[in-house]
């Protein structure tokens, strides 16, 4: 029987879970020996991988993060650390690899693919939706409704106290999680790197506002900006406005994944091992405008993610 091995890499995503199971569960209907690696790409050195009992994966759907457990390990850019996870593989029957995470791990488990020929299937699962080529990623509507709920809590304060909260977001350079938690939560700012703003005509807008009865302010920052702190003194000082500032920080990177994070979990899982089950060596699973494919990871790699611009058009209007 051949092996085919799943493991999570990078940051943990909602979601993640989901296509563990279903890709184990859907490879071995297909007549393969899965396999789980814990610890990312540390397990493949370090042969944290094990035999896929259906009990490892029972009970797993609902939890956030990943129950195999990630790393960002420096180890895997070695050639002979890379040679030990060949040989791992190698003992283990395991001739595929499915890799859940984000573009650097796909780039690690294309150099692996270029030493050692082994194939592999990438899931993409990032909260920052920064991976080109795909509109979404798993983990994306989790974090989006966990940042929701804490927007509404903090709005629930602001009005209270007729205060400003800025509230900075994660997506490291990407700034799609504050865009769209922006937009869906009716923030009267939204600072990203995409986009330039206006802070003159920004407090002119909002001056008007607060004269005609507005009592809060909701600011959305993407941390990619680094601007938090700033904003926050900046509406204290030329709005007059007592101002907060909220970090989500990991919060948002948590949670029990949302029947959208789910669905498209399975979905990409099936797609993963069709991917494999079909004889191609390196794709990557995307969703592009409404539809499912698969790139291969050259067209991923050499790319820019850019954030769809309908999103961008609905945004520019709080940055000015
Ligand atoms: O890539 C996911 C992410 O949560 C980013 O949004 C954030 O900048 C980064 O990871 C945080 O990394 P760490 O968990 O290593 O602090």
């Amino acid at each position: 029987m051949e092996g085919i091995a799943i493991m999570t890499s990078g940051g943990d995503a909602a979601g993640m879970n989901p296509a563990v199971k279903c890709a184990v569960e859907y490879s071995r209907s297909l007549g393969y020996k899965p396999f789980l690696v814990f610890n990312g790409l540390r397990g493949l050195i370090d042969d944290n991988i094990e035999e896929a009992k259906p009990s490892a994966v029972s009970g797993i759907m609902h939890r956030g993060g990943t129950v195999l457990r990630s790393s960002r390990s420096k180890r895997f850019f070695e050639l002979e650390s890379r040679q030990v996870a060949y040989e791992n593989l190698q003992r283990h029957g395991i001739t595929k690899l499915i890799v859940i995470g984000g573009d650097g791990s796909f780039r690690a488990l294309n150099q692996f693919y270029e030493d050692f020929k082994v194939p592999f299937a990438g899931i993409p699962a990032t909260i920052d939706n920064d991976i080109p080529g795909t509109d979404y990623c798993l983990g994306v509507d989790t974090a989006l409704n966990m940042i929701r709920q804490n927007v509404d809590s903090i709005r629930d304060t602001a009005n209270s106290f007729s205060r400003a909260f800025v509230v900075e977001t994660m997506g490291r350079h990407c700034g799609y999680l504050a865009m769209a938690s922006a937009v869906t939560s009716g923030a009267e700012i939204c600072m990203v790197p995409e986009l330039e703003y206006d802070l003159d005509s920004i407090g002119e807008r909002l001056r008007r506002q607060l004269e005609e009865g507005r009592n809060f302010i909701i600011a959305i920052v993407a941390e990619g900006c680094n601007m938090s702190d700033y904003l926050t003194r900046w509406i204290h000082d030329t709005l007059k406005m007592d101002a907060r500032l909220t970090i989500l920080g990991h919060i948002q990177r948590g949670g029990s994944p949302s029947v959208r994070d789910r669905l498209m979990a399975f979905k990409f899982a099936v797609a993963a091992v069709d991917s494999l089950h079909r004889g191609e060596t390196s794709n990557i699973m995307v969703y592009r405008s409404g539809s499912y494919g698969t790139l291969p990871i050259h067209k991923v790699a050499d790319a820019h993610a850019s954030v769809d611009p309908a999103l961008v058009a609905l945004c520019k209007p709080l940055c000015k």
